[in-house]
């Protein structure tokens, strides 16, 4: 009898907390329902046959012999047998494993920590390693760091491990302290919008931005040296060092440090049920990530400038790393259908490329089905 497992790993949204996350600061994301499929089949012996439906690709690796690839999607796979196997020295069975997706890759909705949460969490089931959840967002983070050269932060991982239906996630980054929040919008709807502009994360931008915050941070410990991470130094004592750091690095604090802010003061407003103030504070915030963090693009700002004459959308901004990717709007349900033909048709006149729009809901971030195959 072997063992074989359906892995269903989602991606998430972040309602409000960009780039804090690696800044130790406050998020709000949620997993949804759109999800990347995996399904993993025991072998014997030790090689493992990897299939991505998605991609119309695969390859094949050897449990003995675990090298890093020369392409990229395989290191997501490679770097979660490479920390059980060789750094954690767990023994592994070989396995054959086939991957399809309704998560679209590189729109800033984590695909690509769905995967590797999703192989994780199989692997873990399978083998019984009894790996716990903050292990297995640690052994995200090193194949992120160390294997696809991304120094992202937590937020993502953490939410598809512990995302659950119908609850938002207020998440301390620092120590992983976290509460679940109600998710009850009414009649209001989260519509993405892709704006299918190439999205690379591992390029440098993001990195850039890790290595701006710490800069930041170890000017203003040079005289205070109390700080673990940006988002303690409160905004007052940041314009002490106003004339001292450059104005792009101090830009980049001053983003964070309001960001988690906003954090604090979306939840409270959401569980309020104060939405249209939240909504406000969504758009605070694409402006802040556009003019202070300088992570937005031309087609993400028209996206949410074009939601302002529509009373129905009450907040949008760009979500996730940036440089493309989607928007996040909070809609009016009944309104989705008319704002999508009205939008679709702006941006194919303005850019000429065609967007892709969808509503999401909060959904479990990672459900395991074991099936006997006799
Ligand atoms: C990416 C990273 C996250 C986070 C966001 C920005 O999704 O993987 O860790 O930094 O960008 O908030």
């Amino acid at each position: 009898m072997r063992n074989k497992i359906i892995v269903e790993a989602s991606g998430r949204i972040n309602l409000i907390g960009e780039h804090v996350d690696y800044n130790g600061g406050f998020v709000l994301p949620a997993s949804i329902d759109k999800k990347i499929i995996i399904e993993i089949h025991s072998v014997s012996g030790e090689k493992c046959n990897i299939e991505s439906k998605t991609l119309d690709k695969g390859f094949k690796i050897n449990l003995k012999k675990i090298y890093k690839s020369k392409i990229q999607w395989q290191n997501y796979i490679i770097g979660v047998l490479y920390n059980l196997i060789v750094l954690k020295k767990l023994k592994i069975e070989a396995f054959n494993c086939k991957i399809e997706s309704n998560l679209p890759i590189g729109a800033g909705i984590s695909s690509s920590s769905a995967l590797i949460c999703g192989i994780a969490s199989g692997l873990n089931y399978l083998n019984n390693l009894k790996l716990t959840n903050d292990e297995i967002i640690d052994i995200v983070s090193d194949v992120e760091h160390n294997f696809i050269g991304l120094m992202g932060g937590i937020m993502d991982q953490f939410t598809i491990v512990n995302g659950k239906k119908n609850k938002l996630i207020l998440l301390n980054c620092q120590n992983r302290n976290f509460k679940y929040i109600n998710f009850d919008f009414n009649n209001y709807k989260f519509l993405l919008i892709n704006t299918n502009i190439e999205h690379n994360l591992a390029d440098s931008a993001y990195n850039e931005r890790v290595k701006e915050c710490s800069e930041a941070l170890s000017v203003i410990n040079k005289k205070y040296n109390k700080y673990n991470s940006l988002i303690e130094v409160e905004e007052n004592i940041l314009n002490e060092f106003k004339s001292i750091l450059k104005e792009k690095i101090y830009n980049r604090a001053l983003f964070v440090i309001q960001e988690n802010q906003r954090t604090h003061d979306s939840a409270n407003k959401i569980s309020n049920s104060k939405l249209k103030e939240f909504g406000e504070l969504m758009y605070k915030s694409h402006y802040g990530l556009k003019n202070l963090y300088e992570v937005s693009c031309k087609e993400l700002d028209f996206l949410v400038e074009f939601t302002s004459n529509h009373e129905e959308i009450i907040g949008s901004r760009m979500m996730g790393g940036g440089f493309g990717g989607c928007t996040i709007n909070l809609i009016k349900e009944n309104y989705v259908d008319n704002f999508v033909d009205l939008v679709s048709q702006a941006y194919l006149d303005k850019f000429h490329i065609k967007l892709n729009a969808f509503t999401v809901n909060i959904d479990n971030g990672i459900t395991i089905k074991n099936i006997y195959d006799f």
